[in-house]
Order: structure tokens, then C-alpha cells, then sequence
């Protein structure tokens, strides 16, 4: 069994002005590309041959681990985009953030402040606890809230410098106020229930 890239939910060019042509070119498909291709040479004639890539992600360390976990982290991240999307959150997941954060504006701050803060290379999430309450969190590198069986991934902004070096340089701020543009609650929301 070979993975497969998953194909985008939307055109290349459609999220732009927020996030380029250019941007989905490299990002998803030479670095994904990249990751998934990684992914399979290290599956092929090893234990984890036939493992879903959840398995993978669960069990594997290394390198294997990182491919990994990092063409599900873009698979998902691209869902959570949408050029219908942004605004403030809808839906179930919107009552949730209330209740969690204060209101949409504090939790959109706090979240863009963990983003920002995040060092290096790496991604922001918006989680579910088993107690069903919310959570932001930052990972590093590869790192993913798929490895932590307590958790459910509701929201993702990848933070990596190849996500907006094309488009906003190093601009990290720019780049995360183009994802609030962006952000695909009706994916949140599925998520979420
Ligand atoms: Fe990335």
C-alpha cells in the first residue's frame, strides 16, 4: 500500500490574495509532496507496511514519525482553510469558544498570541479535552495532538516559515491575520461534534 496525496479541497488560487498561487505551489505541492514522498520510501519493506498513518503517527519515532505526522498535520491544516471561510466562529463550536475563552475576540487573541509565540518551526492547535473542554496548544517540528488519545485536533495554523515566507517573508503576525480570513468553521465544527 502507497499513500496518496489528498488532493486540495479547493484550487491553488483560491485562497489568495490571503494565501498565494505561489504559496500552494511550494507548500502543498512540493513540501507535502516531500513529506508523503519520504513517508513512503521509509514504509516500504518495514513493520509499519499496511499501517494507517494514524497507526503510524502512534507507534513510529525518528524520521518515520516526522514524514508522518507531517502529511497528516497538512492534510488536515488544508481543510481548516477554506475561500469561503473566516470571520468569527459558527455553529456549535461558537457556543463552545464562549464558554471556554470569554468570547470569540479573547479567544482569537489568545490563540494568534500562542502562534505567534511559537518557536521556530511548528503548529497551533485548537483542541478538544475528553472533559469536552477547549484548549490552545503549541507543538514543535512535527508534533501533533493526533499522539495524545485524550485530545481531539479541532483547528490548525501551520507555523512552519515555508506556510508565508513566499507571501508575507518572515511576517509571521501578516500571515496568521490572513488565516483568521480564511478559517473553515463548518470543518471546525464537524470536528467538534
Ligand atoms: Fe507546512
Amino acid at each position: 500500500m502507497v499513500f496518496e496525496l489528498p488532493e486540495l479541497p479547493y484550487p491553488r488560487d483560491a485562497l489568495a490574495p490571503h494565501i498565494s498561487k505561489e504559496t500552494l505551489d511550494y507548500h502543498y505541492g512540493k513540501h507535502h509532496q516531500s513529506y508523503l514522498d519520504k513517508l513512503n520510501a521509509e514504509v516500504s519493506d518495514s513493520k509499519f507496511e499496511g499501517k494507517s498513518l494514524e497507526d503510524i503517527i502512534r507507534t513510529a519515532k525518528g524520521g518515520l514519525f516526522n514524514n508522518a505526522a507531517q502529511v497528516w498535520n497538512h492534510s488536515f491544516y488544508w481543510h481548516c482553510l477554506s475561500p469561503q471561510g473566516g470571520g468569527a466562529a459558527t455553529g456549535p463550536i461558537a457556543t463552545a469558544i464562549n464558554d471556554a475563552f470569554g468570547s470569540f475576540d479573547e479567544f482569537k487573541d489568545k490563540f494568534t498570541s500562542t502562534a505567534a509565540g511559537n518557536f521556530g518551526s511548528g503548529w497551533t492547535w485548537l483542541v478538544k479535552n475528553s472533559d469536552g473542554g477547549l484548549a490552545i496548544v503549541n507543538t514543535s517540528n512535527a508534533d501533533t495532538p493526533l499522539t495524545d488519545a485524550a485530545v481531539t485536533p479541532l483547528l490548525t495554523v501551520d507555523v512552519w516559515e515555508h506556510a508565508y515566507y513566499i507571501d508575507y517573508r518572515n511576517a509571521r503576525p501578516k500571515y496568521l491575520d490572513a488565516f483568521w480570513a480564511l478559517v473553515n468553521w463548518e470543518f471546525v465544527n464537524s470536528n467538534y461534534s
